[in-house]
């Protein structure tokens, strides 16, 4: 699958189409409304095929050294073919060149018991994170996964 990775640029109405695809992980709608308003300011890596938005990824800097993938999301039909990966790539790279050290997910954690969670988990292990502390209580209903990755 012929994909082009552009970075730099806001997508927020190719940010909500992509969640509005999604409605397993993405079901909450005050949660996507949030996305996309970040949309039209976080910095953002795309995937292209055939001239259509096929996957996003927000990125958020905490810190000089850490950084934190606010959200990523890829087009259902396309999934499993490297996309996620090639975009993890490019966030990777432009967070090592501007001095990042730490990069940071935040995902539906395993106490949860929730399968398509668990490929989002396997993804995230199969791309180099760690997971590093479940939390029962930062999320208002949900049991929240920290993963993360060292790119020094
Ligand atoms: C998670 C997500 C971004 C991954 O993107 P993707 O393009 O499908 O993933 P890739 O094809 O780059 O996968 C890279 C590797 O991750 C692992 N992986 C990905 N999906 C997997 C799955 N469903 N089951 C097991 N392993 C998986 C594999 O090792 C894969 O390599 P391989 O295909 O060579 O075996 C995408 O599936 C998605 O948008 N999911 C729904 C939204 C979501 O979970 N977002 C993250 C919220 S925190």
């Amino acid at each position: 699958m012929q994909i082009r990775i552009v970075a730099n640029g806001q997508h927020p109405d190719a940010v909500a189409a992509l969640l509005a695809e999604l409605p397993e992980w993405f079901g909450i709608e005050a949660a996507n409304h949030a996305y996309v308003e970040e949309a039209r300011s976080l910095p953002t890596v795309v995937a292209i095929h055939d001239a259509q938005v096929v996957g996003a990824c927000l990125v958020r800097r905490h810190f000089p050294e850490a950084a934190e993938i606010e959200l990523l999301a890829v087009r259902s039909s396309h999934h499993r073919h490297g996309i996620g990966r090639q975009i993890l790539e490019r966030v990777e790279a432009d967070a090592r060149a501007h001095g990042v050290e730490l990069l940071q997910v935040k995902t539906l954690g395993p106490s949860a018991q929730y399968e398509p969670y668990e490929r989002t988990r396997r993804f995230y292990r199969a791309v180099g994170f760690l997971p590093l502390e479940e939390h029962l209580h930062l999320w208002a209903n949900d049991p929240c996964l920290v993963m993360v990755k060292p790119l020094a």
